[in-house]
């Protein structure tokens, strides 16, 4: 087999075959083809796309490309999460311990933030003395003895997307669905999941603008799952607007916590109940989605989430007692209101630049290699669609560095839009694609 046919092949809009597409992943992966005909063939597919076989035939040799988690020796049905990536995104930190306290395992591999996007490896690091570098057998038994753990992904976990993330992202061939929802897949079908939920995010703070183009990417890799033997759920969501209140680590954290004790803003408990239900329904926990966000609401009643937040911090050596006394948690050295320059109705709320002024105050990273200020961020004090009178507080900046404060405030007050009226029907959710 050569790799001048294969790009040939492509290039004129023909079907690659199973081997072929083995071929190349395999061969990309050991350094034996040469990134510029990778680069060449990713162009062609970017031109000429994959049908459905062939995508899920570039996912399972993706899978194939390192190792792979062996889930088998935890009982019950595991069920993944995994979010495109979104502005305030904190949902991973109250959904997974509610699901846990309902008995469904849950075996989680995380990432970390990048960007104007934040990773809830990091959020999960605002409890001093939390360890994401589990060993094999220690995610094993945590999972059964108390239904959950999350860990860092493990270092040779699909090498073949890494090199191909890496080619893509300066060959200007990202944005083909093919490759975003093998990219993906192929990480959570190598995590070991029984069933994954996807939260595909769409609006100005994701990667899908659209939500046409947000379903497109959900049914893609809904097909995916379900060719290659798991149960797949992708519920579409709004990311044009931050999810909840806060943006920034512990600020998060503290957030998803108040939802644990009831207390959660609108937005975040319901996409919590929504993607919650589906796994409590991939789990075979419960049979309607009405019957399963009963369960869920009543462990964020009677305080079994909560309980269950604990119990996994704990396990992996965190520090509880913030979780009753938020003191305890990383602070910020200032905190900045940011007042309304004018009456009117809040219509934007710019999710993607309230990432990037998050970042600037180091609540995020810019490359691979920053550090992070765990306590920093933004708090938001007021939502798109809500009134405000000359002089209300929209938002708090809290920063460790009293000259970024300036910057942040003129840009909050850019991205922040007031105008006279709102009569914007946005959705939280958009869509469920089984
Ligand atoms: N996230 C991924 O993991 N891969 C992509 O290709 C895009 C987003």
């Amino acid at each position: 087999m050569r790799m001048y046919d294969l790009i040939m092949k492509k290039r004129k809009g023909e079907e690659l075959t199973t081997e072929e597409i083995n071929f190349f992943v395999d061969g990309f992966t050991k350094g034996e083809i040469p990134d510029y005909q990778a680069s060449a063939l990713l162009m062609a597919i970017f031109f000429n796309k994959m049908n459905k076989r062939e995508t899920a035939d570039l996912t399972n040799a993706m899978v194939e490309s390192g190792d792979k988690i062996d889930l088998s020796n935890i009982n019950g049905i595991k069920v993944d999460k995994h979010s495109t990536g979104g502005v305030g995104d904190k949902t991973s930190i109250c959904l997974t311990p509610l699901v846990a306290s309902l008995g469904i395992p849950v075996a989680k591999m995380s990432g970390r933030g990048l960007g104007h996007t934040g990773g809830t490896i990091d959020k999960l690091e605002t409890f001093k003395g939390f360890s994401v570098e589990l060993t094999e057998e220690e995610f094993m038994n945590n999972v059964n003895s108390i239904n959950i753990a999350i860990m860092g992904q493990s270092g040779n976990l699909v090498p073949a997307d890494k090199k191909l993330y890496a080619l893509r992202d300066v060959t200007a061939t990202v944005d083909n669905m093919s490759l975003i929802a093998s990219s993906i897949m192929s990480k959570k079908l190598a995590s070991g999941a029984d069933a994954i939920v996807l939260d595909v995010k769409v609006g100005d703070g994701a990667f899908m603008k659209t939500p046409e183009t947000a379903k497109e990417l959900a049914t893609e890799m809904v097909n995916i799952g379900n060719m290659l033997g798991r149960q797949t759920i992708g519920v579409i969501s709004d990311m044009d607007q931050p999810l909840g209140y806060a943006i920034g680590n512990s600020l998060e954290v503290i957030e998803a916590i108040e939802l644990l004790k009831g207390n959660g803003p609108k937005d975040l408990l319901e996409l919590t109940l929504t993607l919650g239900s589906n796994m409590l329904l991939c789990a075979k926990k419960a049979d309607t989605v009405e019957e399963a966000r009963k369960l869920l609401l009543e462990s964020i009643e009677n305080g079994k989430g909560l309980e269950k937040l604990k119990e996994f911090v704990a396990a992996q050596g965190g520090d509880i007692t913030p979780i009753d006394d938020y003191s305890k948690f990383p602070k910020a050295k200032y905190i900045e209101p940011v007042v309304a320059p004018r009456d009117g109705y809040i219509t934007k709320i710019k999710a993607e630049a309230f990432g990037l002024i998050a970042m600037e105050l180091g609540a995020g990273r810019a490359t691979k290699e920053s550090e992070i200020d765990l306590a920093v961020g933004i708090v938001l004090n007021k939502k798109r669609g809500e009134a405000v009178s000359k002089g209300d507080v929209l938002a708090y900046i809290h920063s460790n560095d009293i000259s970024k404060i300036e910057k942040a405030k003129n840009s909050i007050l850019e991205d922040i839009i007031i105008e006279d009226k709102y009569d914007l029907n946005i959705p939280l959710i958009y869509d469920i694609v089984r």
